[in-house]
C-alpha cells in the first residue's frame, strides 16, 4: 500500500529533514512511527500523504507516485488527521464540516450520497450535527476532525499524534474507533504517537526514527524490548515492558499488566509450595 524508496526531503536552507527512507507498509497494517522531537516523523507522514514531495527517491501509495498524483486523487486514497484539529475544522456546524470534505472529493452533485454518509458518521460519533465545532471540547473537536477525515473512506489513514490533549476516555474512544476501522474495514493505519502505552495497545508494527533516518522497523514488542535501540532513539518503553524486562525470564514475555500479574502470582504459588 505504501512504498518508500530511498526517500529524502529537505525544507530548503541546507540539511535534510529525512534521509534515505526505505520501507513498505502493506494493506491493513497498523504501524506506528516513533522517535523524539525533530526525528522526522511528521515530515515522513506528510511525504506519505503527498503534502510534501520527495526531494530524492520515490514515494508510492496504492501504486501511485505521490509526486505525480493530483490533490483530488490523493484525498480519495489518504486521510490525514492533523495533530491540531483546529487546523482542519473550517465550518460552523459539525454536519457542514463533515459534508465539506465529501463535497470536495465526491462533487456537489452527489448530494443524496453525501447526506447519507454524513448521517452515518454523525450516528457513529454520536453528534446531532448542529453542534458548533468551536464550542466543543478539544477531544470532541478531534472526533469531528476524525469523522471528516474518514468520511471519504480513505484506504490509508494517517494520524499525527492523535491523542495529544485528550483525556483517557477521549483517547480510548478515538483509538478503539480506529482499531475497529483497521480490523473490520482493512484500513491501513500509520500513526505518529509519543504515548508508548497507546502504541503497545494498538499498533502492531513500529518504525523508529532518529535524526531523519529510519533506525529500526519491526513488531512493536520486539522494538520495545530492544534496550539499545530504545536508548539510541531516546525512547522509554511502556512500563509493563520495563518491569517485565527487569524481572527477566518468562516475565519479560508479558506485554500486558494482567498477564504479568498472573505470572507473578503463579511464581509466588510455586515458591509457597516448594
Ligand atoms: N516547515 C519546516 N521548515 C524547515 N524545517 C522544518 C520544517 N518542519 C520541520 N522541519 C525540521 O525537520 C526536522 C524534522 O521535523 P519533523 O518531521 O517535524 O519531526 P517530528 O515530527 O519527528 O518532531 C526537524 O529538524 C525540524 O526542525
Ligand atoms: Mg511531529
Amino acid at each position: 500500500m505504501i512504498l518508500a524508496e530511498h526517500v529524502s526531503y529537505s525544507y530548503g536552507g541546507g540539511g535534510q529533514s529525512v534521509s534515505d527512507l526505505s520501507f513498505r507498509i502493506g494493506k491493513g497494517e497498523f504501524a506506528a512511527i516513533l522517535g523524539e522531537n525533530g526525528a522526522g516523523k511528521t515530515t515522513t507522514v506528510k511525504l506519505i500523504d503527498g503534502l510534501l514531495k520527495p526531494t530524492e527517491g520515490r514515494m508510492t501509495v496504492n501504486g501511485l507516485d505521490t509526486a505525480k498524483t493530483k490533490v483530488s486523487e490523493r484525498a480519495r486514497q489518504v486521510g490525514f488527521l492533523f495533530q491540531n484539529p483546529d487546523r482542519q475544522i473550517c465550518r460552523n456546524t459539525v454536519r457542514d464540516e463533515i459534508a465539506f470534505g465529501l463535497r470536495a472529493v465526491w462533487g456537489k452533485k452527489e448530494k443524496d450520497r453525501i447526506d447519507e454518509r454524513v448521517g452515518e458518521l454523525l450516528d457513529l460519533f454520536t453528534f446531532t450535527g448542529d453542534e458548533e465545532p468551536f464550542s466543543l471540547s478539544r477531544g470532541q473537536r478531534q472526533q469531528v476532525a476524525l469523522a471528516s477525515t474518514l468520511a471519504v473512506k480513505p484506504a490509508v489513514l494517517i494520524l499525527d499524534e492523535p491523542t495529544t490533549g485528550l483525556d483517557y476516555r477521549e483517547c480510548t474512544r478515538i483509538m478503539e474507533f480506529i482499531r475497529t476501522l483497521n480490523e473490520k474495514e482493512g484500513t491501513t493505519v500509520v500513526m505518529v504517537c509519543h504515548d508508548m502505552e497507546v502504541v503497545l495497545d494498538y499498533a502492531r508494527r513500529a518504525l523508529v526514527m532518529a535524526g531523519g533516518r529510519l533506525l529500526a522497523d519491526g513488531p512493536v514488542r520486539e522494538i520495545f524490548r530492544d534496550e539499545v535501540l530504545m536508548e539510541r532513539a531516546s525512547l522509554l518503553p511502556p512500563q509493563i515492558i520495563r518491569i517485565g524486562g527487569r524481572l527477566g525470564g518468562t516475565f519479560a514475555e508479558a506485554d500486558d499488566a494482567e498477564t504479568l500479574a498472573s505470572l507473578v502470582a503463579d511464581e509466588a504459588e510455586r515458591r509457597r509450595g516448594a
